[in-house]
């Protein structure tokens, strides 16, 4: 697993939007990008609206798949991750609302998770799957003790994140209880993960990731068992790393074919 401590929000924006652009650069204009909801990624979409406004890159013709969506509110429900990644997403990065996917949690629940799988398989599978993780260590919605070999499919959210997401609601009981969500091997299947963290709330989920062992206890720690992925993280997130000299020691010699144009 690669590790990218920045020095704050604005580096790790700079940092996972460029490595997104890399991507698109290297696949062509039709990449297929795994995007998520939640506070971390916000910023690293708005770099990708810069890079899009400056005409460094174009994503009119890039499909992307939602990681999660709650069950029960309606498409256009403001905290709807229909209606998030329209506003934070299909919008500001000028991509085709056609090619844009998110779990069916407003429509027929029970087949949304093998109609998503199919739709990302049609697709040819996500090139890069953008994550924030859960100060569980959940990602996409995959909750501690959620099967490895999950695919998309019903979930239970935990307490925990039924109270973390309840600042985007008007009180806790109007957050949803199930959600649909790509499972742990969907995610797997990208082509490369990039997880985004930051602040102290997400260093145990962080350091459990990157340097515990792989167990459904810490969703997150999957990744290990991804062939390229990254973690992108704040200094605060990345407090409680064992291996924080080595990482850093990795960025500072990185080989000159995989600096960043940022
Ligand atoms: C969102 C998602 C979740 C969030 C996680 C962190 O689509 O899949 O796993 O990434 O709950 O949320 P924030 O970024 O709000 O701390």
């Amino acid at each position: 697993m690669e590790i990218i401590i920045c020095p704050d929000e604005a580096r790790v924006a700079r940092v996972s939007a460029a490595k997104i652009a890399r991507v698109v650069a290297e696949v062509g204009p039709r990449a297929v990008l795994g995007v998520a909801t939640g506070s971390s990624p916000v910023a690293t979409y708005r770099e990708l609206g810069r890079l899009v406004a400056a005409g460094r890159l174009d994503l009119s013709e890039a499909s992307a798949f939602a990681l999660d969506e709650y069950v029960g509110l309606a498409y256009d429900h403001p905290q709807s991750y229909h209606d998030t990644i329209r506003r934070t997403v299909t919008e500001p990065l000028g991509l085709s609302p056609h090619r844009v996917h998110v779990p069916d949690g407003a429509g027929d629940v029970q087949t949304a998770g093998e109609r998503y799988e199919a739709a990302i398989k049609a697709a040819g599978g996500v090139d890069i799957q953008l994550l924030g993780v859960g100060a569980n260590g959940h990602i996409g919605f995959n909750e501690p003790g959620s099967s490895l070999a999950s695919r998309t499919r019903i979930k239970t959210l935990a307490p925990k994140t039924r109270q973390d997401n309840a600042r985007f609601f008007s009180s806790i009981d109007e957050v949803p209880v199930h959600c649909l969500t790509q499972g742990l091997a969907t995610i797997l299947d990208a082509r490369q993960a990039l997880l985004v963290a930051l602040g102290e709330g997400k260093a145990e989920a962080v350091a459990a990731i990157a340097e515990g062992p792989v167990t459904a206890m810490w969703p997150g720690s999957v990744l290990q068992l991804h062939q390229h992925a990254t973690l992108v993280v704040d200094e605060a997130a990345a407090s409680r790393l064992k291996l924080i000299d080595y990482y850093h020691q990795v960025q500072e010699f990185l080989p000159d074919w995989q600096e960043l144009d940022l």
